[in-house]
C-alpha cells in the first residue's frame, strides 16, 4: 500500500479537503487497493474535531464524501507514510522540525507547477474555500499522476 499524509495547521480546513479530493481521484482511477490517504495538523487545537463547515460545504457541493476527524501529526508518521504533503511553508518547516523519516516530504503545489501561487492559503480566518478547493484539486491531480509514474500504476 502507498500511504499519503496531507498536513496543514489545524487539520480542519485544507488537509481534510486535500485528503477527500485525492481519495476521490484515487477511487475514480480504481486504485483504492493500492493508495490510501490520511491527514493531520501540526497544531493540537482540533484533535477529534469534524472539518470546518467551509470544507464540508464544498465537498458536499462536489459530491465528495469525507468522514475523518482532526488529529495531530507525530514523529511516527514520518516513517509510516510514503508521502507527506504540506499546504504551506510553515507546515513544511514544522514537519521538517519533527525530524527525518522514510516519507518524501513536499508541498502540495509542487505537484501543480502551473498554479499561480506556491502555498495553499489558510481559509480559517479569511474564507476563500473556493480558491482552496481549486488549488487542492490541481495539486491532487498532479500528485496522483506523480505517484502513478513513480510506482508504475
Ligand atoms: P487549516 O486551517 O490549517 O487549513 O485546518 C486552520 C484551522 C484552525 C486554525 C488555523 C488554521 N486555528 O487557529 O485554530
Amino acid at each position: 500500500m502507498i500511504r499519503v499524509l496531507f498536513v496543514c495547521l489545524g487539520n480542519i480546513c485544507r488537509s481534510p479537503m486535500a485528503e477527500a479530493v485525492f481519495m476521490h481521484l484515487v477511487r475514480e482511477a480504481g486504485l483504492e487497493n493500492k493508495i490510501e490517504a490520511d491527514s493531520a495538523g501540526t497544531g493540537s487545537w482540533h484533535i477529534d474535531s469534524v472539518p470546518h463547515p467551509g470544507t464540508l460545504g464544498i465537498l458536499e457541493a462536489k459530491g465528495i464524501p469525507y468522514e475523518g476527524l482532526g488529529r495531530q501529526i507525530k514523529r511516527d508518521d514520518l516513517d509510516k507514510f510514503d508521502y507527506i504533503v504540506t499546504m504551506d511553508d510553515e507546515n513544511l518547516r514544522n514537519v521538517r522540525r519533527l525530524g527525518k523519516g522514510r516519507a518524501k516530504v513536499a508541498p502540495l503545489l509542487d505537484y501543480a507547477p502551473h498554479a499561480e501561487i506556491r502555498e495553499v492559503p489558510d481559509p480559517y480566518f479569511d474564507g476563500g474555500f473556493d480558491v482552496v478547493y481549486h488549488l487542492v484539486h490541481e495539486g491532487a491531480v498532479g500528485l496522483l499522476a506523480a505517484i502513478r509514474q513513480e510506482h508504475g500504476l
